[in-house]
């Protein structure tokens, strides 16, 4: 049976960890080529050895998504590579230093806003004039619940997040009528990397956490890659500039 996205080129930033790696081998389970780009060659070396190992196909391009001529490269590459780009998952990302507004410094927001939010743009900035010369693909970012509503302690993080929310409505409102679809996921707390170097200093935050969860636990990568790969995919085709919560209910509350 054909998958979801079953001969597609799917890029996909971050891949190397977490979040990334679970969305790259739905994505490839799911019938696409995949891409893997991320700043760390070890993860994504590693992602694309699973891919393959599972029978799919993938290749891994390094790329500092804050470097403008990084990224710039990274897409000519998937093309020179494949051919195409049709779904882009633009999803690196860090967590930076939890500090309030007035105790965040200078350097945390940059490099925050840098990663997370110059990042998505970055890429959307390149990706889109190669689907624009295809006649149309789609692409997610990888925004947050920190994107929809605030959270005290989380300055920068929540301010990069926002701000992805914002650049997918305004991307898919100037797009949509060429074909190419923009939404964002907006994950709640997810068991990854990211997590355990959070909560690494307090023993006992993540079950705090998942006590506040209407769903009673924390989330898994590959619920997040599930609702990646039905927005990558034609049945999702009438979706755009939506950032979908992927929370547990967390923000229904
Ligand atoms: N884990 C969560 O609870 C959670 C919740 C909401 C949103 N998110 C978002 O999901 C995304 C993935 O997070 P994760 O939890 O999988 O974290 P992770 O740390 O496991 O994975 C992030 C990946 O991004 C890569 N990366 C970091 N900086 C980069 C750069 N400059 N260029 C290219 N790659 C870079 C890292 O090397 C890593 O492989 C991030 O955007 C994060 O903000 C995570």
């Amino acid at each position: 049976m054909a998958g979801l996205v079953q001969g597609k080129i799917a890029l996909v930033t971050g891949g190397g960890s977490g979040i990334g790696r679970a969305t790259s081998l739905a994505l490839a389970k799911e019938g696409a080529k995949v891409a893997v780009s991320d700043i760390v060659v070890a993860g994504g070396e590693e992602t694309v050895r699973m891919i393959t190992a599972a029978g799919g196909e993938a290749t891994f391009i390094k790329a500092d998504v804050a470097k403008a001529a990084e990224v710039e490269a990274l897409i000519n590459k998937v093309v020179a590579t494949y051919g195409r780009l049709d779904c882009a998952f633009n999803n690196a990302g860090i967590e930076g230093v939890m500090t309030s507004t007035t105790e965040c410094s200078e350097e945390n927001f940059d490099r925050t806003l840098a990663v997370n939010l110059k990042g998505v743009w970055l890429c959307l900035k390149h990706e889109i004039p190669q689907m624009l010369k295809q006649g149309g693909g789609a692409i997610v970012n990888t925004a947050s619940v920190a994107g929809l509503v605030g959270f005290q302690g989380l300055a920068a993080y929540v301010a990069s997040k926002h701000g992805v929310n914002g650049l997918t409505k305004t991307a898919a409102l100037e797009y949509a009528k060429q074909g190419i679809r923009v939404n964002a996921v907006c994950p709640c707390v997810i068991h990854t990397p990211m997590l355990d170097r959070l909560f690494s200093s307090q023993p006992g935050a993540g079950e705090t956490i998942a006590a506040l969860e209407p769903v009673g636990r924390l989330g898994k990568p590959e619920e997040i890659a599930a609702a990646v790969v039905w927005l990558c995919s034609d049945a999702a085709s009438f979706v755009t500039g939506l950032p979908m919560a992927v929370d547990g209910g967390l923000i229904a509350q």
